[in-house]
């Protein structure tokens, strides 16, 4: 008999849930004083004015939960801004379509969708995440989602359609003021010669900043907010003829977003309700050399440093004083003579490159040594980014070299540069300088070595602590070895990492694994995780604290990957 009513009450209860306040309904339309609020409270939908001297209104969505001015994350009308709010109404039709309008029933703005008119009724709903949904109400699937058109921010799990076929698809177009959402000059998107491999930041039509290449490493920052710690992963993913952006969040990121702003800097933010404001994880450009080909060809911007500054490439020495005009080469390749590569490790290797598909690294070394207009390559394996058909990566460069960076270890990737002599030549003709300097190494070795021995009680003790520390987290020895690799990490992944999130991991130990040992950045063990086949660890680095670890003093980090 129980069985009999359950029906009935859940028809009941579909009903009252129809008539709350996150949803838009064919008799409820939303007008000017109306809001819908997420179910959580996290979000709300409504009209606004950025300015209260500004008259002009728009359908926009906000953080409903943090206090202070508000901060937009989606307009629908953005270059069509309402002037009368009292009558601008916001419906769904028959047709299942959402439509703004004002008093004089013009269309300001709607939605498409591929549904003929009387079929089962739509309804719109404001969710927890942010996403403004059409669906049917006989079905789950969205008719239409407003995460699909961004205006300038991207929120976590939103998947943004970066390319579809090789073409651009989606873009962020920034707003034209801090008062103005209309659209401004910067925008930021996939690059249209290589939509897949590269976005840009473009001031117009031109580019203003770029990113890294898609290289398979996961590129990432984190958030440590003193007893609460979080972090923020980037991933791209490739499924059918679509290639998305999309970035999660692992808890204790209270709210966290991507915006493109209107002076240009795309910046990854977090809410921190300590200090009442937003909180940079990143931004990008990092620097005024790291503006596009801000450097001039054949010169990089160095990021590793305390002052970014322009450099030359190995083998290049500067055309002039300021850079502007960049490097040239010490000494000119000779297509008859003898020639070399040398490795630079961790670059944002350069633009306008030719995408070699379906080949090996060392097929690749060959493809540009055979050639002598090519004077550079670089390598990725992108397995690790989906179901792409062809996961090699082989770049070859023979024009000029422009727009390159250096980050410090692991964001960048190795560029293999082409240089005259071979480093035998060399070596004969610099030996004069080489042999007071290698005198000069043999006395400093010596002192170093009474050094070491007064000090090897104390290494072993720090050794044996490491061993120990490799043995609990590892069940094989294969994290000595040099055969490493960076991964992208899933979202399952991120979970099992933050279970790791504990402060004893975190702060005031380190000097894990020999790969990344540096001297000016701890490293730190901040997860790890035992699937079938790979042992994962997530490392660390750069954690800084302004001025030192406390509530309203966040640490922040930049973790990465190391698979064994
Ligand atoms: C308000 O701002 C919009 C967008 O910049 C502009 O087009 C409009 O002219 C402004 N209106 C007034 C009354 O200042
Ligand atoms: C849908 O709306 C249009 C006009 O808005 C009206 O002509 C049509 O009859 C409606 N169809 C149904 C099935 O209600
Ligand atoms: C963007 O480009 C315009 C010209 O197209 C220029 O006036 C402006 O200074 C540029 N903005 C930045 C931040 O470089
Ligand atoms: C962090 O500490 C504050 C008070 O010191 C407490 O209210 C909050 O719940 C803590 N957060 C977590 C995630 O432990
Ligand atoms: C060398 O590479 C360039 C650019 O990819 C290409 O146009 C040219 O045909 C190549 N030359 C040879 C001999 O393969
Ligand atoms: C890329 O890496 C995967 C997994 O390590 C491997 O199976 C595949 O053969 C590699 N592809 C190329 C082109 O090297």
């Amino acid at each position: 008999m129980a069985m009999h009513y359950t029906p009935i009450f859940f028809l009941l209860f579909l009903s009252s849930f129809c008539k709350s306040d996150d949803q838009l309904t064919r008799t409820k339309p939303l007008t000017h004083d109306d809001i819908l609020i997420s179910k959580g409270g996290d979000f709300a939908l409504g009209f606004f004015s950025p300015t209260s001297s500004n008259k002009s209104f728009y359908l926009g969505i906000w953080y409903h939960s943090i206090p202070g001015p508000r901060t937009i994350v989606w307009v629908a009308n953005r270059d069509k801004p309402i002037t009368t709010p009292s009558s601008a109404v916001l419906t769904i039709t028959n047709g299942s379509q959402m439509v703004l309008s004002d008093s004089k029933g013009h269309n300001i703005w709607t939605t498409t969708n591929n549904i003929v008119a009387g079929g089962p009724e739509a309804f719109a709903v404001l969710l927890d995440s942010g996403n403004f949904v059409v669906r049917l109400s006989n079905a789950k699937d969205q008719m239409w989602q407003s995460f699909d058109h961004p205006t300038d921010t991207i929120l976590p799990n939103m998947r943004v359609l970066v390319s579809y076929k090789g073409q651009v698809a989606v873009s962020l177009v920034a707003w034209k003021g801090p008062d103005d959402p209309s659209s401004g000059d910067f925008s930021c998107g996939g690059d249209p010669s290589s939509p897949t491999l590269q976005r840009m930041i473009w001031n117009g039509t031109r580019p203003y900043c770029r990113s890294n290449v898609l290289n398979g490493v996961s590129v990432t920052g984190g958030v440590h907010l003193s007893n609460a710690s979080s972090v923020l992963f980037e991933t791209s993913l490739s499924l059918g003829d679509g290639f998305y952006y999309m970035f999660t969040v692992s808890g204790g990121l209270t709210f966290a977003r991507l915006t493109l702003d209107y002076t240009g800097m795309f910046r990854s933010l977090n809410w921190n309700p300590h200090l009442s404001s937003w909180t940079v994880i990143s931004e990008s450009p990092k620097a005024a050399c790291d503006l596009y080909a801000s450097c001039g060809p054949f010169s990089y911007c160095d990021l590793t440093g305390t002052v970014p500054a322009c450099q030359c490439l190995d083998g290049f020495e500067p055309s002039d004083l300021k850079f502007s005009r960049g490097c040239r080469r010490k000494e000119e390749l000779k297509c008859d003579k003898q020639s070399y590569f040398v490795t630079l490790p961790w670059m944002r290797i350069p633009d306008k490159f030719w995408h070699v598909k379906k080949i090996s690294f060392n097929e690749c070394a060959a493809e540009c040594s055979s050639n002598c207009s090519c004077i550079a390559y670089a390598y990725a394996n992108l397995s690790s980014v989906g179901a792409m058909a062809d996961s090699s990566r082989c770049l070859i460069w023979t024009g000029e070299l422009v727009d390159i960076g250096k980050f410090s270890m692991n964001y960048g990737e190795n560029l293999y540069l082409r240089l005259a002599n071979t480093p035998a030549d060399k070596r004969s003709s610099t030996i004069k300088i080489v042999l007071p300097i290698v005198a000069c190494l043999l006395l400093l070795t010596c002192i170093a070595l009474v050094w070491i021995c007064k000090h090897r009680g104390k290494m072993r003790k720090k050794e044996t602590q490491k061993k120990m520390m490799l043995e609990y987290f590892s069940t094989s020895n294969e994290l000595e070895g040099e055969n490493t690799e960076f991964s992208f990490i899933s979202f399952e992944d991120i979970l099992s990492a933050t279970n790791m999130f504990a402060d004893s991991n975190l702060l005031g130990r380190g000097g894990f694994g020999k790969v990344y040992k540096r001297s000016q950045t701890k490293q730190h063990l901040v997860g790890q995780r035992n699937d079938s086949q790979n042992f994962r660890f997530w490392y660390g680095k750069n954690i800084w604290c302004k001025p030192e670890p406390s509530k309203h003093y966040p640490c922040r980090w930049d973790i990465w990957l190391h698979v064994t």
